[in-house]
């Protein structure tokens, strides 16, 4: 590859792929720490990868195990997708969902409008990690009622990295620390263009000596 080439791929991993994790991650504490028997599964699911071991580094096989970690942030990205809409430029006249469309179009996808659609999800608003669970649910997700890498040939090339990411960091995080919110009352400060930004969240991180 050429210097350029590498500048670039870099460039593309840092601007795409450091906002959209660490804001998922934001929310995904969020809600969490709104919902405490999310919470209780978590450590339960934590206690029967890790046992009592607070500290060893976490393989691949314990990713794989990590289905409920992995439930949390699909539910959290359902409900407040952090890249809440997907755009498509059509150069030629096209035919799209039975309706004729010009040349020179923008299409853009709401993805927060799709996730949270009565029409696909029973009881949208509420927080239930439990629904990514539930094989009905996962089919709906293929029929694309669920998105939060976006589709086709241009969806998100990072979306393997950013699922590994984001679950090492919430198990490492839970099994050392309790974490708190400063503030429970206080609402998410977000501001939405491209990506949804948390403008602040302040946390509370208590050491743990045990896995409770
Ligand atoms: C929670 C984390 C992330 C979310 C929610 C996310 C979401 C998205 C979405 C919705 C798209 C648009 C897909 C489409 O138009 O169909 C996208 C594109 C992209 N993402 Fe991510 N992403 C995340 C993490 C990452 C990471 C970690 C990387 C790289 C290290 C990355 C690299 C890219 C690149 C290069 C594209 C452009 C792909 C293309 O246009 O062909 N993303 N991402």
């Amino acid at each position: 590859m050429t210097d350029d080439e590498i500048r670039g791929i870099m460039f593309d991993a840092f601007a795409a792929g450091t906002d959209t994790t660490s804001n998922t991650f934001c929310f995904v504490l969020y809600y969490i720490t709104h919902h405490p028997e999310v919470k209780k599964k978590l450590l339960d699911e934590l206690r029967t990868v890790f046992k009592d071991d607070l500290s060893r580094p976490v393989t691949m096989d314990d990713l794989n195990k990590l289905r409920y970690c992995e439930a949390i942030i699909k539910e959290t990205s359902r409900i407040r997708p952090t890249v809440s809409m997907v755009s498509r430029f059509g150069d030629q006249v096209d035919e799209v969902a039975g309706y004729k469309w010009p040349a020179d179009i923008l299409f853009i996808m709401y993805v927060r409008g799709i996730n949270n659609n009565p029409r696909y999800w029973k009881d949208p608003e509420k927080f239930n990690p439990d629904r990514f669970y539930d094989p009905k649910e996962i089919e709906k997700q293929q029929k694309f009622a669920f998105t939060m890498f976006g589709g086709g040939v241009r969806m998100c090339l990072g979306r393997n990295l950013a699922m590994i990411e984001m679950k090492i960091l919430l198990a490492s995080l839970y099994r050392k620390f309790d974490v708190e919110l400063v503030d429970m009352k206080a609402p998410l400060h977000v501001t939405t263009s491209t990506v949804t930004i948390c403008q602040h969240l302040d946390v509370r991180m208590i050491p743990k000596t045990e896995l409770c």
